[in-house]
């Protein structure tokens, strides 16, 4: 048993994870943390690994995520049942609707960029009500209220973190489902009769034979899944700004060439990856970098670490837009890769298009300190910034 390992809490991993990979990358890259009682694996091979090796490591089991949206989520399936929900619902998020999430994207955060002024927090204030709107038209979504679409994905984010187990936040987040279930029941009723093109259509009608459809029960796990990705770009676009307002050349270089936004992006995910670790299960006794995981064993493929493995990447606590384009981890990898990798750095990116656009000249504010915690989910809580030039005290 390593001592380090042993010695691990939740709490220190959600305050500030990465000293901690870093020491288990080159201490214990794969090891049991018996005060979790997960297995961690932090270096980028056994990272891919994990992630690839379908016969050994599994999605498919019993976890926080099936309780609260349900058995058969896109996620938390795998083979033919996988194959089938992601072949219904991947050309709604295919590259050739890359334009199409753009222009969403930019119409939903004009409105919210200009109604910014003067000190601002941006992740309540810009990013996630711009991306939640943005989400809804692009998935075809029918009138829900913004509020109601960022507590949605907050409450059942919070719930597929809830390690300790905490009562409240569990029983938060199966309200949530209950109440989101509720909400879209009428729309599945009348998309199932009516096929209109919207990702819930697709997932009901799109490879059926003709005259049949899923059920309910069969496609509205995936959706609610769907649905608590909302604020994952706006987690993207405010981690991306927050790197870039801490490191002022690469900011003037942005502000210079907006197309390097997409390059920011690419970094972020990287250096401060949103979804941090992605948990698997293993099928049976695997031998991994030296160490047995013992079949049934929970394993998180900690792609926060992978992404600082320095035996992949150069300084790789450092931030820098201009490294050498290299894979990403930051959207998954192999078959349970994000459903949305092929647009979502276009979404981001119109986000921090419009908002610097419209304002050039935004800076952290020195008097009230972002709050970035978690590891399972890195969140930001809040990123306040004033608009105007401080120097001209606008
Ligand atoms: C910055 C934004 C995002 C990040 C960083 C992100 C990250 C990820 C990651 C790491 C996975 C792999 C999960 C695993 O293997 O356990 C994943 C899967 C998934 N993501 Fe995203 N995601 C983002 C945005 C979105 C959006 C906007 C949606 C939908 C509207 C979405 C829907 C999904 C779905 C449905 C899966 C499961 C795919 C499958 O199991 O085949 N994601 N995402």
């Amino acid at each position: 048993m390593n001592d380090f390992a042993a010695s691990i809490t939740f709490d220190q991993l959600v305050s500030d994870p990465y000293p901690i990979f870093a020491r288990l990358r080159r201490e214990a890259p794969v090891v049991l943390l018996p005060k979790l009682g997960l297995w961690m694996v932090t270096r980028w091979d056994d990272v891919r690994q994990v992630l690839s090796a379908g016969e050994s490591f599994t999605s498919a089991f019993p976890s926080m995520a099936t309780q609260i949206f349900g058995e058969r989520s896109v996620l938390k399936v795998e083979g033919d049942a996988h194959a089938e929900l992601r072949a219904a619902v991947d050309t709604r998020f295919a590259p050739e609707r890359i334009e199409r999430a753009t222009t969403l994207t930019r119409e939903a955060a004009l409105p919210y960029a200009g109604g910014l002024g003067g000190r601002d927090e941006l992740m309540s204030g810009y990013f996630e009500p711009a991306a939640s709107v943005a989400l809804a038209r692009f998935i075809g979504l029918p009138d829900v209220d913004t509020d109601a679409l960022m507590r949605w994905a907050r409450d059942l984010t919070a719930g597929m973190s809830n390690f300790t187990a905490d009562p409240a936040v569990h029983e938060r987040a199966m309200a949530t489902a209950a109440e989101i279930r509720r909400t879209i029941e009428p729309c599945v009723r009348k998309t199932a009769d009516r096929p209109d093109g919207s990702v819930l259509s697709q997932l009901l009608h799109s490879g059926c034979p003709p005259d049949t459809v899923r059920s309910a029960e069969h496609v509205v796990p995936t959706f609610i899944e769907i649905l608590s990705a909302f604020l994952e770009p706006a987690a993207g676009a405010g981690l991306t700004l927050l790197a870039l307002l801490q490191h002022p050349a690469q900011m003037r270089a942005v502000r210079e060439d907006p197309r390097l936004i997409r390059k920011a992006v690419h970094e972020t995910l990287r250096w401060l990856s949103p979804n941090g670790a992605l948990s698997r299960r293993a099928t049976k006794d695997v031998l991994l970098a030296g160490q047995m995981i013992p079949a049934g064993a929970t394993v998180m493929a900690v792609i926060a670490s992978a992404s600082r493995d320095e035996g992949v990447f150069t300084d790789p606590d450092t931030f820098d837009i201009n490294r050498i384009p290299f894979p990403n981890l930051g959207l998954g990898y192999s078959r349970h890769a994000c459903l949305a990798a092929p647009v979502v750095g276009a979404i981001i990116g119109a986000l921090l298009d419009v908002l610097i656009e419209q304002h050039p000249r935004l800076s952290l504010d020195p008097g009230r300190p972002h709050d970035l915690h978690g590891w399972k989910f890195r969140v930001l809580t809040n990123l306040h910034v004033r608009i105007g030039d401080p120097a001209r005290g606008s």
